[in-house]
């Protein structure tokens, strides 16, 4: 059999204006959101930092991981770092925080995966269902029905759909139809299996390990399989795209190909597949933060 392996790409955005990476070595990262700077861990970084320590040292605030895979604390450097603060992406505001995780509340690389879907969206001129899995801070539910979609959000942390809501009424899309949903995301998408739902755009951001709300465990290796299946299951009959990213877990680019190809068999589409990353400003340097593999419909 003749299989013609996928070509991984390296994405990145260059439509940023309120976002830098500003440097990064010694496994950190120094970022500008806005006109406030922090540095986080980037264990990807194994290189040295091209800027000066004392830039690093001016950042507003700086997270401390704690020993071990999670945990951490921030430690707040200048004092005029509010709690919290607005930024925006091509007419999506949203906010931004230093709380109680090292996520600030946007993952800045992903606005490759906005760009595209949106422009998948406007070229089709039909109705179009989104279904955003794992949806967090709400970004690319605001993204997509920016371009005219209708999305069901799912996380299962109260307070990440509360910072969603914040967002679209901050973005000024109240009136667009978004049904925020609490659940765990793989018993919510087989339930919508069992109702007939239908979707023609999927957004997946998988954590390597969650809860859902009631306690419902998510491990990204034991469940990814079946939740892929149960979204397979509620495509609709005219499926636009679907979109795959994961962070921090030990699988290459290629098992959420072949995972993604396997699923959308016969849908008449295109998968591909690589990294996210960011561009240093310092040194020029490619950052990888996460793997990702998406499908288009082809022929629209
Ligand atoms: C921070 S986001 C995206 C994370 C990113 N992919 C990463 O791994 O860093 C992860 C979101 O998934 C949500 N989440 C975790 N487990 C979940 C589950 N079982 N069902 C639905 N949402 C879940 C969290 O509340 C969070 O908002």
């Amino acid at each position: 059999m003749d299989i013609i392996p996928p070509d991984l790409v390296v994405m990145r955005s260059q439509a940023w204006s309120d976002y830098e990476l500003l440097d990064s070595g010694n496994g950190r990262k120094l970022e500008r959101y806005g006109p406030y700077t922090i540095a986080r861990p980037a264990p990807q970084a194994v290189w040295q930092p091209a800027l000066e320590e004392n830039r690093w040292k001016e950042a507003h605030a700086a997270y401390q991981a704690a020993p071990g895979e999670s945990g951490g604390r921030w430690v707040i450097n200048q004092p005029g770092l509010p709690g919290e603060w607005e930024m925006g992406y091509k007419g999506l505001k949203f906010h931004v925080h230093v709380g109680a995780s090292r996520h600030i509340g946007v993952f800045p690389e992903q606005a490759v995966h906005w760009d595209w879907m949106q422009g998948l969206i406007q070229k089709v001129r039909r109705s179009i269902h989104v279904l955003n899995l794992f949806g967090y801070s709400g970004i690319a539910s605001l993204a997509a029905t920016q371009a005219g979609a209708r999305v069901s959000h799912v996380d299962a942390s109260r307070k990440s759909i509360g910072m969603a809501r914040e967002n679209q009424a901050l973005s000024g899309l109240e009136d667009r139809p978004i049904r925020w949903i609490v659940d765990d995301a793989l018993k919510f998408t087989l339930r919508e299996g069992r109702r007939r739902a239908a979707y023609e755009g999927i957004i997946l951001d998988p954590p390597k390990f969650g809860r859902g709300p009631k306690g419902e465990v998510w491990e990204f290796f034991d469940l990814f399989p079946r939740l892929l299946q149960a979204c397979r299951a509620v495509l609709s009959a005219q499926p636009l795209f679907v979109v795959i990213t994961a962070y921090a877990i030990q699988a290459s680019a290629l098992s959420l190909y072949y995972s993604l190809e396997e699923t959308m068999q016969g849908l008449g589409g295109e998968t591909s597949c690589g990294e996210l990353a960011l561009v240093e400003k310092s040194a020029g340097r490619l950052l990888s933060t996460a793997i990702f593999a998406r499908w288009e419909a082809t022929g629209i």
